[in-house]
């Protein structure tokens, strides 16, 4: 009998067969995840990273809060089409602070992951408040109504403490000025020069022009900053990883 019509026996029996899949499963288990606890580090540290500053974190919620990532992925992949089209594919450490990350796995739109930069803070008003205005075949909805929420920026501290808990490393100082900051951020004639020295490379703008800071503010600031923080001009992946 040939060692594959063994499997017969295999087959016939319930027990044997529960057994069997089960020493299949641990071992592939192992296989896979115990190199894990001896790595040094399964994300490999990349220059730039930063947390992200209080106003971009309110955006970023705003941004689950309305479903963005159900027609948008934030997740590059090193496919030639990708990376020729989005830019340098997504590294891990990109991720390392969203809590929860934002990969998405539907695209009706395009990736958002290296959106930031890319357009205006003007293009992207005029696109969230009517998208239709500026890509005229698009079928995204219109967000205007963000223009008339007020942000709310009474938990912001309780935020980042929160952030800080499940391990992004906001600092006591960030967290002292972080209902300071998320005004200042949108005052591009206020005193912003805490908010870049704790946020190097954040966007300071009055993204809606308006007076009152409103949801957009915070979500257009959330959008700027995306895939900005490495430098890919000056980027060397380490292969020995
Ligand atoms: C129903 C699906 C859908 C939802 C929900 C949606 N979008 Fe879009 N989005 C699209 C489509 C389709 C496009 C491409 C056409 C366009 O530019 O409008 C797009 C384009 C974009 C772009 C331009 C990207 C580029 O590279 O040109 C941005 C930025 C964007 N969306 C942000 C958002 C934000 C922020 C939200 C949540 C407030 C959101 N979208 C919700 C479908 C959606």
């Amino acid at each position: 009998m040939a060692l594959i019509d063994k499997h017969v026996i295999l087959e016939k029996s319930p027990t044997l067969l529960l057994a069997f899949s089960l020493s299949v499963v641990t071992i592939g288990g192992i296989v896979e995840i115990a190199p894990l606890f001896w790595l040094e580090n399964t994300i490999e540290e990349v220059e730039g990273m930063r947390p992200y500053s209080p106003l971009e974190l309110a955006g970023r919620d705003i941004y689950i809060r309305e479903g963005c990532y159900v027609c948008h992925s934030q997740m590059i992949r090193p496919m030639r089409d990708e990376v020729e089209r989005y830019g340098h594919y997504s590294l891990a450490a990109e991720s390392m602070y969203d809590h929860p990350f934002q990969w998405g796995s539907k695209r009706t739109g395009p990736d958002l992951a290296r959106v930031g930069g890319r357009y205006s803070d003007d293009w992207h008003l005029a696109h969230l408040i009517d998208p239709q205005s500026v890509v005229p075949e698009s079928i995204m909805p219109s967000y205007a109504f963000l223009m008339e929420a007020e942000l709310e920026t009474d938990y912001i501290d309780d935020l980042l403490r929160t952030h800080r808990r499940v391990g992004v490393p906001y600092t006591d100082e960030q967290i002292a000025s972080a209902s300071a900051d998320i005004r200042v951020q949108a005052d591009p004639l206020g005193d912003w020069d805490g908010v870049v020295d704790r946020y190097p490379g954040a966007v300071v703008a009055n993204f809606d022009g308006q007076d009152a800071l409103t949801e957009m503010d915070a979500l257009i600031a959330y959008m700027q900053m995306l895939g900005t923080l490495v430098d890919f001009s000056t980027f060397v992946p380490d292969a020995s990883r």
